[in-house]
């Protein structure tokens, strides 16, 4: 007679071979700053933490994972669009093991930026020290699924990499010393000579398949208008940091077109999320949204991280009309459509 559980056995094992087969990647690798971090500062001793209510109470069962959203941040939803988890975890949650990073791993960081002395200023892990984790899972991924099937996830796997803003608004427009030493233009370049040294110790350890990612409009950010208006220019976008980020942008775009003509084998695209999200600033009801200017969480005019936390009355109560969550971050919904526009746009070469 035929056991009972075949049917469903073979019903699991099918749904896990398409599931797989399904995947256009093996695993989403991730490096970066808040705008992709999914809960690695929750182990440092750093203020930049987002590990409580009412941050992520729209993700998966309302956890307060660590991510700077309501819910989920770009990596999750591109994760997802590449047929993988809906979510990629952060490689200090204690919560998760080689066994779960396999598929998808993120090594960013809050606050942090290209340049060592961005990361600094909030305690927080350093670009160089990111990199020195993801050596460190790759010895565990080869002890985990043997070093064949390790090299082929190194090599097949998405690297993204999200950086760069807290370099200018946390760094270079805030703290005296780099303004002392560099021009905003030298600066720049700066940090795009470390952006590409990056990528190549990235290529060197295997990677193939990597995204560097763009800075946004980050003049529209609710606490620079605020600051904006404090400072009596009423309360629009600061141009003149939506034009470094404009500047910034192109020497990537042209070191991206470097690199590919300089490293045999890598395919590295320019994931630039600069038009979309002027556009969903400029015309947020066209998106659905309510509000652009200030942000849900809180007044929505300055606070991020412990001050806007559940105790603040002020916090919106549908953060789907929102344009940014914090002062500082879109909304769930803001970041789901970027990563749509992204991935059908620029990541797609990777399907
Ligand atoms: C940043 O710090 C690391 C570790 O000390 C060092 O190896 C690296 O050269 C520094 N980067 C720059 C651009 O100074």
């Amino acid at each position: 007679m035929a056991n009972p559980n075949t049917p469903w056995l073979m019903w699991a094992q099918l749904l896990i071979l398409a599931t797989t087969a399904a995947a256009k990647v093996p695993a989403v690798i991730v490096f970066g700053d808040s705008s992709v971090d999914a809960g690695n500062n929750n182990q440092l001793s750093t203020v930049l933490k987002s590990n409580f209510k009412p941050y992520g109470r729209d993700f998966f069962g309302g956890r307060s994972t660590g991510r700077f959203s309501n819910g989920r941040i770009p990596p999750d939803f591109i994760s997802e669009a590449f047929g993988l988890r809906p979510f990629v975890p952060a490689y200090l949650d204690p919560m998760y093991s080689i066994k779960d990073f396999s598929t998808g791993v993120c090594f960013a960081s809050a606050g942090t930026g290209y340049d060592n002395a961005t990361s600094d200023v909030l305690s927080v892990i350093p670009l160089w020290k990111e990199l020195e984790y993801y050596k460190d899972y790759q010895t565990k991924l080869k002890a985990y699924v043997g070093v064949r099937r390790a090299h082929t996830i190194i090599r097949e796997a998405l690297y993204l990499m999200s950086i760069g803003t807290n370099d200018f608004l946390e760094n270079y427009y805030t703290i005296p010393g780099r303004q002392s030493r560099y021009t905003v233009d030298q600066y720049q370049d700066f940090l795009v000579g470390i952006a590409g040294n990056f990528i190549k110790e990235l290529y060197f350890l295997g990677a193939r398949k990597i995204s560097l990612g763009g800075l946004p409009p980050m003049g529209c950010l609710p606490l620079e208008r605020t600051t904006n208006f404090v400072s009596g220019n009423g309360n629009g976008c600061v141009e003149k940091y939506n034009i470094v980020a404009l500047n910034f942008n192109g020497k990537l775009n042209g070191l991206v077109a470097k690199l590919n003509q300089e490293l045999p084998g890598i395919r590295l695209v320019f994931s630039n999320p600069y038009n979309p999200f002027l556009q969903i600033v400029r015309k947020p009801s066209a998106y659905g949204f309510e509000v652009a200017a200030a942000a849900c969480c809180a007044t929505g005019m300055f606070e991020m991280g412990y001050m806007c936390d559940q105790y603040n009355p002020f916090t919106c109560t549908d953060a789907s009309k929102y344009v940014f969550w914090d002062s500082f971050h879109p909304s769930e919904k803001t970041n789901h459509i970027l990563a749509d526009y992204l991935v059908k746009h620029v990541l797609n070469v990777f399907f």
